[in-house]
Formats: structure tokens, C-alpha cells, sequence
């Protein structure tokens, strides 16, 4: 949710930002910005729309400075215009702020400081930081001593990037609820608030903690943790390689992500199932599942485990729900996380809260995990980004390697969500009542699950035929049964995210109970239906729409006749374990969701009003 990008260093800045800009467009692309300190001035440009209108505008303007800061917005407080945009400058337009996050307390401060005389330029929130910050660098020596004044008057969440005319060769930043990290390289540091923005330049980051501040210039850096004086960091190796941030030949980053499936599920099990598979050990290998012998311990008795994340993660939950309880026998409850912390949930040191996120960066999720270990809960992470504030804050967990997604609906972090939580269930459960035999047969399956999700994407060119022909609808139920149900609302979201059509993702034993009130021809319903356990119950649902005149596409098992006279049209995906068809069933739902919302004319890897990590609450 909005993207902030920050040079220091020995190269010119301007370039470095636009393209670093550019790389974080994904986050939000309601307008951009940049200033940078042009012969010890500050000189902003900012414009309305996607970067590319920033670019026309600066595209004549010969920068030269070394030292700047840039942001991508996604519009919280104020409308997308040209004034709102980031960066914000104070009074005198000596000090440029660039701000991800919400400060709740805005409104007062802005009537504290209108009444000291600051002129306001903007609706925005993100303001009042950068007059506060005016105010505060008179009266000491240097812009890193202003910002640590200014931050403990900050109710809310916030990354920044500060830089000043007063204080040249200088970027200060900082950190609270929302992702900041810095690049090192050769005296020279580029922030941001993503590692993928910057795998070009350097893979060696500091990642800050909230609470933290740093001043960076092409000497080095030194950073402070507010109240608490100047903390040691060491950089870490990103591995994820700049091919990997790349649309690598795809139109989108989404069609590119959803044929990453089979390596993302690959990388999800490699080395963590072969010894359990050959060996007979007693589970498979998930090292920073059981970090140390407390954890090891305190996981073997948990007795309840509450899985708190959101949207396609929130989804990817319910499979392991499922899972989970059939398999090693433990309650599990899935809770949106937006939800958990303003109620009062029951927990105890017996209990486990697993955080799903794929960014590890998610607010609402942050705080789920945050209030569960306020509470005793043992934390737990299922997380994409290696280093994000999820993946540091929990006790244990583990990192699905599926390399970074950047479309905004989230595809191949799904599928390789569920792969983990399939490796979890089989950790859990070996703990407990599972026989290796069962075991066994289930970490086989995973293992040939890459090789049918390639059979399944082979279906491409018939799916984006049947997109064409579905494409005219606004209105679809999704239906699905047991571990399918996640699938429909998943597939559902999909849907609504990049073509704007509404869709209803359902339990399809539901159906029957109000929603097939609204089925007539020009409302299809879409069931997931595999030849499972639940088949039978699924095919009267088919029977009882059909009988009102809907029409129904389905997604069924290779070699099922029936089906095929029921539905309209079917597309086929192959046999495997019941627990394991989502990890099938959910790729045509993508196709079809990409096929249909670029036949509509969208670009689908910049849904509107969307952003790909969701870090206010
Ligand atoms: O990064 P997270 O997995 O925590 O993100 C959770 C949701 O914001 C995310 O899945 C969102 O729903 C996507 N747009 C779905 O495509």
C-alpha cells in the first residue's frame, strides 16, 4: 500500500528513483512523486495517475542530484490529486516527506500547528510530519535529531523518508507498521519499502524494526531506536534474483505468476519431504517450524491452533482448517484478521496462532498475531517475504519461497500456502494419531501435485475460450463443497478483483438456502466439483440450478462422463487426494478471472482502488 523509494549516493537520483518507482507501481498507482536536492534545494515533481504521467512530466528536467526520495500513492486520506501527493513539503518547501501508513491523530495536530502559522497545502494526513519536522529542525543540529523529536508525537502507523536542504547527502527514515528497508552498496543506499524494488541494485538490505530511525549517508549509517539509543544492524542477503521480479516475456504479472505454480509448489517442498518420504523419519523437515526444543515441545501440546489472515491468504487458511482437523486431529478456527483483535478471543498458552501472509506485511494480520502473543498464544508464520515484520515478529514458521508476487491478486502465493500447510498438517499430525502410511501417501501426492498443476495450465487456450464466452456476465455464484468451498470463494475474488464482475463465492450445500433466488439465465453458476467424497451432493446442486434455467460451468476430474451432459461447459483438471484438489481446482478459476478481465479491457495487474500489500488497518 503505497511504495516509497529513497537514493543516497554517488549516482544521480532522479533515474534511480524512476525506475524504482516503476518496480513498486504495484503498491499503488493512484499518483506519484519525487523531490530531490538539485544544487542544495528541494525540487519536487509530482503528477496524477500511474508513473508514467510522473515520467512525461519530469522527462525534460535535468536533475542532478544525488540524494531523493519518491513514493507511489494509494489514496487514504484525501483524493488523488496533484496537492495530495507525495512528497509533502513544509512551509518553506526546504523539507521533503514521503509516508506510508495513516497518522490518526492528524487533525488535531494540523489545528495545533495552523494555529503556530504552518500553511497547509494538502487533505492528506501524511502533511502535518514533515511541519512538525520544520518546527523541530530549528531547534537542533541536525534533520536525524528532528525526526526522533517528531516521531513520538505520531499516533498511528508510518515508514518515512525525510530529506532537507539543511542537510544535504542525507535521507532519514523510519519505521512503525509499515515496511521499510535500505540497500547497501558501494557508498551508496537506496530505501524502499520493498525488496523486490531494489534486487537490481543491491541484494544486501537492513530491514528496520518498527520503532527505529536511521540516517543514511553515503558514509554509512547509523541507526536509533526511539527512547532506547543506537542499535547495531547487520545487513542480510535477499535471494531472490531480479529475473524473478520480472514480467520475463508474460503480458502480466499475473499470467506470469500463475504459471510460476508448479516451481513456487516446488520450491514450497523441496527438502523438506524426501527424507520423511525414504527414510521414515517422523516428520518432514520444517526447521523454523520447530526452531528451538521450547517451541518443539509447546507445539506438541497444543491443543487449538486460530489462523488469522486475510483475503486469498484468509482462503488458504480454510483448506488447512480442513486439513488439519481430518489429519492430525487438532480444532482449528480461521479468523479474518480484521476481526480478531476488536473482539475477545479466547486463548491460552495451549493455543497457536498462525499468521498467512504473503507479504508478512499485512496490518491487520500483524495485529492478530500481535494481540494473540499479548495473550500467551504460541505465534506462528506462514510467510512469502523472507525478512518482512510478520516473518520477524512470530515465535516460528515457515517461508514458502515462492519468490516475489507482484501481481495484486494473488495467485501463486495461494497455491504455495496451501502446499505449506499440507507439509504443517503432516508435521502435526505424524506428532500425533497419522501413520506413516498415511503420511507417506500424502507427501507423495504433494510431490507429483507440480506435475499436474502444468497438465492443468495446459488448458489455457480452452479456458480463454470459455473467458470469452462468460465474459458478458456481471453476475456469478461460485460454488464449491468441503475442501472445494475455500476454492469458490477464493476463485470468487479472483473474479471480482481484475474484472469487476460480481461473484459470490458459496458453500454449495448454501446455494439451496437463498442465493439460487437470484439464478436466471443471465446468472451462471460456476461448481467446483471433483469426483470427492462430497460428488453426489454437489451434482443435485448442478441438477437444481439447471432445473431454474441457470447456466453452469464446471470444473470437474478427468474421465467424469456425467458431468459433461449436465453443465454447459466443463473444463477438466486431474485426479489427485481430496486435500489436494484446491491445489488443482483453484488454477482454472485464475485463468478464467485473467482471461475474463483482460477480455473486458483491464490491466489486471493494477486493479482499481487495489494495492498489493495492505499495511494500514
Ligand atoms: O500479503 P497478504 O497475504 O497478507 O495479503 C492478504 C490480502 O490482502 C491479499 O490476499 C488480497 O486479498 C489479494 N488482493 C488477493 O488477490
Amino acid at each position: 500500500m503505497c511504495g516509497i523509494i529513497g537514493y543516497v549516493g554517488k549516482q544521480k537520483a532522479k533515474p534511480i528513483l524512476m525506475e524504482g518507482l516503476k518496480r513498486l507501481e504495484y503498491r499503488g498507482y493512484d499518483s506519484a512523486g519525487l523531490a530531490v536536492l538539485d544544487k542544495a534545494k528541494v525540487k519536487s515533481v509530482r503528477a496524477v495517475g500511474m508513473v508514467v504521467e510522473l515520467e512525461k512530466k519530469i522527462a525534460k528536467l535535468d536533475l542532478k542530484g544525488q540524494v531523493g526520495v519518491a513514493h507511489t500513492r494509494w489514496a487514504t486520506h484525501g483524493k488523488p490529486s496533484v496537492a495530495n501527493s507525495h512528497p509533502h513539503t513544509d512551509c518553506k518547501n526546504k523539507i521533503a516527506v514521503v509516508h506510508n501508513g495513516i497518522i490518526e491523530n492528524y487533525l488535531e495536530l494540523k489545528k495545533r500547528l495552523s494555529r503556530r502559522g504552518h500553511k497547509f497545502k494538502s487533505e492528506t494526513d501524511t502533511e502535518v510530519i514533515v511541519h512538525l519536522i520544520e518546527e523541530e529542525r530549528r531547534k537542533v543540529n541536525d534533520l536525524f535529531e528532528a525526526v526522533q523529536r517528531v516521531l513520538p508525537k505520531l499516533v498511528g502507523a508510518y515508514g518515512i523518508a525525510v530529506i532537507s536542504e539543511a542537510d544535504p547527502d542525507m535521507i532519514v527514515i523510519a519505521k512503525k507498521g509499515s515496511p521499510l528497508l535500505f540497500g547497501v552498496g558501494d557508498d551508496e543506499y537506496i530505501v524502499s519499502s520493498d525488496a523486490a524494488a531494489i534486487i537490481s541494485y543491491t541484494k544486501q538490505v537492513v530491514y528496520l524494526n518498527d520503532g527505529e530511525v536511521a540516517k543514511i549517508t553515503p558514509k554509512g549509517y547509523q541507526v536509533v531506536e526511539i527512547g532506547q539509543g543506537e542499535v547495531e544492524k547487520e545487513s542480510v542477503k535477499i535471494s531472490w534474483t531480479q529475473e524473478s521480479a520480472q514480467k520475463s516475456g508474460f503480458k502480466h504479472y499475473m499470467l506470469k505468476e500463475i504459471h510460476e505454480q508448479p516451481q513456487a509448489i516446488e520450491s514450497a517442498i523441496r527438502g523438506r519431504v524426501d527424507k520423511f518420504i525414504k527414510e521414515g523419519s517422523q516428520t518432514p523437515i520444517l526447521g523454523g517450524l520447530a526452531p528451538t526444543k521450547e517451541i518443539r515441545d509447546r507445539l506438541a501440546k497444543i491443543k487449538r491452533i486460530i489462523i488469522v489472515s486475510c483475503g486469498t491468504s484468509y482462503y488458504s487458511g480454510l483448506v488447512g482448517e480442513y486439513m488439519i482437523e481430518e489429519y492430525a486431529g487438532i480444532p482449528v478456527e480461521v479468523e479474518t484478521a480484521s476481526e480478531f483483535r476488536y473482539r475477545r478471543p479466547v486463548i491460552d498458552e495451549n493455543t497457536a496462532i498462525l499468521a498467512i501472509s504473503q507479504s508478512g506485511e499485512t496490518a491487520d494480520t500483524l495485529e492478530a498475531i500481535r494481540e494473540g502473543k499479548l495473550k500467551g498464544a504460541l505465534s506462528l508464520g506462514v510467510v512469502n517475504v523472507v525478512g518482512s515484520t510478520i516473518a520477524r515478529e512470530t515465535d516460528a514458521g515457515v517461508y514458502n519461497h515462492a519468490g516475489p508476487e507482484i501481481g495484486v491478486a494473488s495467485t501463486k502465493a495461494f497455491t504455495s500456502q496451501i502446499s505449506i500447510l499440507t507439509l504443517i498438517t503432516l508435521s502435526l499430525g505424524r506428532q500425533r494419531q497419522m501413520s506413516f502410511v498415511m503420511g507417506k501417501r500424502i507427501a507423495e501426492e504433494l510431490k507429483r501435485i507440480p506435475g499436474l498443476v502444468k497438465k492443468t495450465l495446459k488448458k489455457e487456450a480452452e479456458i480463454k475460450k470459455i473467458a470469452k464466452k462468460y465474459g458478458k456476465y456481471d453476475n456469478w455464484l461460485y460454488l464449491g463443497r468441503k475442501y472445494n468451498f475455500p476454492i469458490a470463494m477464493e476463485g470468487a475474488l479472483k473474479l471480482k478483483e481484475i474484472s469487476y464482475a460480481h461473484a459470490e463465492g458459496y458453500a454449495a450445500g448454501e446455494m439451496k438456502h437463498g442465493p439460487i433466488a437470484m439464478i436466471d439465465s443471465n446468472f451462471p453458476s460456476l461448481f467446483i466439483i471433483p469426483s470427492d467424497s462430497v460428488y453426489e451432493k454437489v451434482v443435485s446442486g448442478v441438477e437444481e440450478i439447471k432445473a431454474r434455467g441457470g447456466k453452469v460451468l464446471a470444473i470437474a476430474t478427468e474421465g467424469n462422463k456425467e458431468i459433461a451432459k449436465l453443465a454447459d461447459d466443463v473444463i477438466y483438471i486431474p485426479k489427485t487426494l481430496e486435500m489436494l484438489t484446491p491445489l488443482l481446482s483453484v488454477v482454472p478459476l485464475q485463468l478464467l478471472a485473467y482471461h475474463i478481465g483482460v477480455s473486458r479491457g483491464y490491466d489486471v495487474d493494477k486493479p482499481r482502488n487495489l494495492a498489493k500489500s495492505v499495511t494500514v488497518e
